[in-house]
């Protein structure tokens, strides 16, 4: 378990942009070259717009050229999973990975994605 991951993480709540529900959540992904990438959720006052922070840290980590993923860590309040649209995209672009789940004081669990989206759709079987 990589705790600089997991720190991210949880720093990166204090970036979130979460006027509506106020709940606080912060991502990191490592990279296999091990880069740190961080993202927060970024909620729209026309709130199906909002995006959590999974996809964010991964997005961002996609458009700074990175590919290829080793581990994911999430940092809320109260220790809260990830959404099944996050799961999905986390499938699409780590496949299976460890992905540790924190609260405000730390860790609270990890989990593997196929764990989370157990008989996951993906781009095997777009043919
Ligand atoms: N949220 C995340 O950032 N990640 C999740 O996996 C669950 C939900 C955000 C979206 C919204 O800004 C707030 O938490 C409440 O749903």
């Amino acid at each position: 378990m990589n705790q600089t991951l997991i720190n991210k993480a949880m720093e990166m709540r204090n970036n979130a942009h979460a006027p509506y529900s106020n709940y606080l959540v912060g991502a990191a992904v490592e990279t296999e070259s091990g880069e740190i990438l961080g993202g927060c959720n970024v909620e729209s006052s026309s709130y199906g717009l909002t995006c959590c922070a999974e996809r964010v840290s991964l997005f961002r980590a996609i458009a700074e050229g990175y590919t290829s993923f080793k581990a994911l860590a999430v940092a809320t309040d109260n220790g809260g999973s990830p959404c099944g649209a996050c799961r999905q995209v986390i499938w699409d672009l780590c496949k299976n990975i460890p992905v540790h789940i924190c609260d405000k004081n730390g860790l609270v669990k990890t989990i593997f994605s196929s764990e989370l989206l157990p008989h996951a759709f993906d781009d095997s079987q777009l043919t």
